[in-house]
């Protein structure tokens, strides 16, 4: 054959390639338009049985000659958690090639901070500040996740948390919705990454939809009472930042809404999510949340469970069964319109389709595990480095001179990979590298003097104490590691006591009688109180549970190879009787002064037992050098509605340390037709600074971000606001400025 120029031959292939997309569009992404053609076609051949299979997910426990059969005859539309690569290839070449539609399965898994590689606690990533890192970090989760043949992540948890007891606040981003915002925003990116289509994009989910952290009395699952206008300024806003980001999937959470359990709330998801919203992805339940619309005393029986969840908007079941069990009859009965269960399935099969499961990425071909990738570990010590609080440094304790001759290595967290991964910590203990095995690295073993003291956590006894003890004699320097294991934190593990558990204070207490410099480094998944332990230590670090190479981030930190710049996104109580206590509260009419003679009134908002302060400020963090602060500097004094105003402020390093800054814009209105909170955060900005070096932080603050809900209503009211660039929520001295029509 005659060959073609190459001009003629290139020409020739674009022909082709476009007649090859004509024909077969799955070669490329598929248009809006043509997706939702696919699934009418589709939707117009199911059965209703074929419709409740994809309303139905469950655990992915076994590939049984049942499951198979499952599978072929459409019964389930998601698996997840479980199965191994090869049993998920499998399952899914049946759904692929042998039910009748042909119809993927989209597979489920709860990456929470990482997959092989475990990133810090969501809360401990929070206290970076950083949304990019973030967005990093879970993208090598995304990354990971797809390569083991997962396509959708039960990920980001936003839940709002004011109160420590409650467990989960290990999961979410802690108690501010502008934070918890950012943080959301940036894993929805990481997960789904430009596009959902691409090999290594992974659907997120954003839970626990919605108000769950409020539960009462920091018990988990327990009931909420959110008034709307607080439920949309606070608990909605990252739930609503993650469907601006583009977010795939929700999940309805377990509690009780105002009376209305959230997995059957049509007032949440479905006035707000699809009408006021426009979400277009599915909703799936929390485990067993539909069958437990019965305890709850919402439904009669799992049928009138069935029916609430579909029409109060969950259009995936997981784990319980009562869509499959009952939809039929429902239909049949003519109490559920059956259009109900075609918009459900349109709308999973819509990111199925987005997902691009019904092409390539549908029919995954398993590649063994790999370890950690170099780059993921340096993220993911990057980002532990971050998270790291410095909440106490009394005359330069820390860092410690590289010169140290020897230091005590005391404490049950100092060498437990396991619990420094963390609450739903998926990725390998053996990758973990912990703060006593980098700590030998740095110092060489002969500096490192180990005596745990207490096998774990809650280990009542003293037995360990006497080699702790001639330990920190021996020293030059002791770093105590407390605070709490991993199953302390999570799902179920909420506490009434916020105390170190077990002997540790008895511990600090006791090797304390050594007399050597003390320092205290602490891993727990939530705010703990340690009011004894941080009087008796030089400085105190608060760690989280910091992920895999948490370890050599905390070495780092302790040896001063890095600053620390974590800032707290949650504050911490003097004891857990001033909980629920958050920066963003109401004054009262009655708000206590913190010195000078106001402070001896009695009858001001405040205990007889305890200061009504904090222990630590939301947004408080050390470093080891110090920042200085000029007041705010505002481009005009008045603002109208519909413009912006800037505002910014001098930050000065006047310490000796190169170091980052986390610098904070708040705001307040004074008066208001509903009373504002103290203070809100608005805006932040990581700054780097050399030792000497100022910089003029600039924010723009438009008068939307002055906005609050009234009911279902966002309104912007004139009148006079102060505003902060401030170190943290408890800092700064106010600018002011007026708002007018
Ligand atoms: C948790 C969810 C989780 C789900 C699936 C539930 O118990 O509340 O956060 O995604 O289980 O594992």
């Amino acid at each position: 054959m005659r060959s073609l120029h190459p001009k003629l031959r290139n020409i020739r292939v674009a022909l082709l390639t476009a007649l090859l997309a004509i024909v077969s569009p799955g070669l490329r992404a598929a248009t809006p338009a043509e997706i939702e053609k696919k699934i009418d076609a589709l939707i117009a051949r199911m059965t209703i049985e074929e419709k409740l299979g994809q309303m139905s997910q469950k655990v992915f426990a076994d590939l049984s000659d049942k499951t198979k059969e499952e599978i072929r005859r459409g019964r389930w539309g998601s698996l997840y958690s479980g199965g191994t690569p090869a049993q998920k290839a499998e399952a899914q070449r049946i759904a692929l090639k042998e039910s009748r539609l042909g119809i993927p399965l989209i597979y489920a898994q709860d990456v929470i901070h990482g997959l092989t590689t475990t990133f810090p606690i969501p809360l401990g990533q929070a206290a970076s500040w950083d949304p990019e890192l973030v967005r990093q970090a879970a993208r090598v989760a995304a990354r990971e996740t797809a390569a083991a043949g997962i396509h959708w992540t039960f990920s980001p948890m936003m839940d709002i948390a004011r109160d420590p007891r409650w467990g989960r606040i290990a999961e979410g981003f802690g108690e501010d919705p502008q934070l918890a915002s950012r943080m959301a925003v940036a894993m929805v990116r990481g997960y789904q990454g430009d596009s959902l289509e691409a090999a290594d994009s992974i659907a997120a989910c954003a839970k626990h939809y919605v108000g769950y952290g409020a539960a009462e009395a920091g018990r988990d699952y327990n009931t909420t009472w959110i008034p709307e206008n607080l439920l949309r300024d606070v608990y909605l806003a990252p739930f609503q930042a993650a469907r601006e980001a583009g977010l795939a999937t929700y999940m309805s959470a377990f509690n009780n809404l105002n009376g209305v359990p959230a997995s059957a709330n049509a007032f949440t998801l479905r006035q707000v999510l699809r009408d006021e919203w426009k979400f277009d992805g599915f909703v799936v339940s929390d485990y067993t949340a539909i069958a437990e619309l019965i305890p709850h005393g919402y439904a009669s029986d799992a049928a009138d469970a069935a029916l609430k969840g579909i029409l109060g908007g969950v259009e995936m079941e997981m784990v319980s069964t009562t869509y499959w069990d009952h939809g039929k009859e429902l239909v049949a009965n003519k109490q559920l319109d059956p259009k109900l269960l075609d918009q459900a399935v349109r709308d999973i099969l819509r990111i199925k389709f987005r997902l691009g499961l019904f092409d390539a990425k549908g029919q995954y071909t398993p590649v063994p595990a790999a370890p950690p990738a170099a780059a993921a570990l340096e993220t993911a010590r990057k980002l532990a480095a971050e998270s790291l609080v410095l909440l106490k440094n009394q005359n330069g304790a820390l860092p410690l001179a590289q010169s140290i001759g020897k230091i005590a290595v005391i404490g049950p967290l100092a060498d437990s990979a396991r619990d420094q991964l963390g609450t739903w910590a998926m990725g390998p203990t053996d990758t973990a590298r912990t703060p006593l095995a980098a700590l030998r690295e740095a110092l060489g073993a002969g500096r490192v003097v180990y005596a745990p003291g207490l096998k774990n956590s809650q280990d009542e006894s003293h037995d360990g104490f006497a080699p702790a003890v001639e330990a920190a004699r021996g020293a030059d320097a002791v770093l105590l590691f407390l605070g709490e294991e991993a199953s302390l934190s999570g799902e179920a593990s909420s506490r009434a006591y916020l105390d170190l558990p077990g002997a540790q204070e008895a511990l600090v207490n006791e090797v304390a009688q050594a007399g050597k410099p003390a320092i205290a480094v602490i891993l727990a998944g939530r705010p703990l109180t340690f009011h004894n332990v941080a009087a008796k230590a030089g400085a105190v670090l608060y760690c989280w549970h910091p992920g895999t190479m948490g370890g050599p981030a905390i070495a780092d930190v302790i040896l001063g190879k890095l600053a620390p710049s974590g800032r707290l996104p949650v504050t911490f109580p003097r004891t857990v009787g001033q909980v629920p206590i958050y920066y963003n509260h109401l004054n009262t009419g009655r708000p206590a002064a913190e010195t000078g003679p106001a402070a001896e009134e009695k009858y001001q908002s405040k205990y007889l037992d305890v200061s009504f302060t904090p222990e630590y400020p939301f947004g408080f963090g050390l470093s080891y050098t110090t920042f200085a602060y000029g007041s705010p500097h505002l481009s005009a004094p008045r603002m109208r509605v519909g413009d912006s105003l800037t505002v910014s402020a001098e930050v000065a390093n006047t310490g000796t340390v190169e170091a980052d800054e986390t610098v904070q814009l708040y705001i307040r209105q004074l008066a208001a037709s509903l009373a504002q909170p103290v203070r809100e955060l608005k805006d932040f900005r990581r700054v780097h600074l050399k030792p000497g070096a100022s910089q003029t932080v600039e924010f723009t603050l438009p008068s939307s971000a002055l906005a609050f809900h009234k009911g279902a209503q966002l309104v912007t009211e004139p009148g006079a606001f102060q505003v902060w660039i401030a170190p943290h929520s408890s800092a700064g001295t106010p600018g002011q400025f007026t708002l007018v029509p």
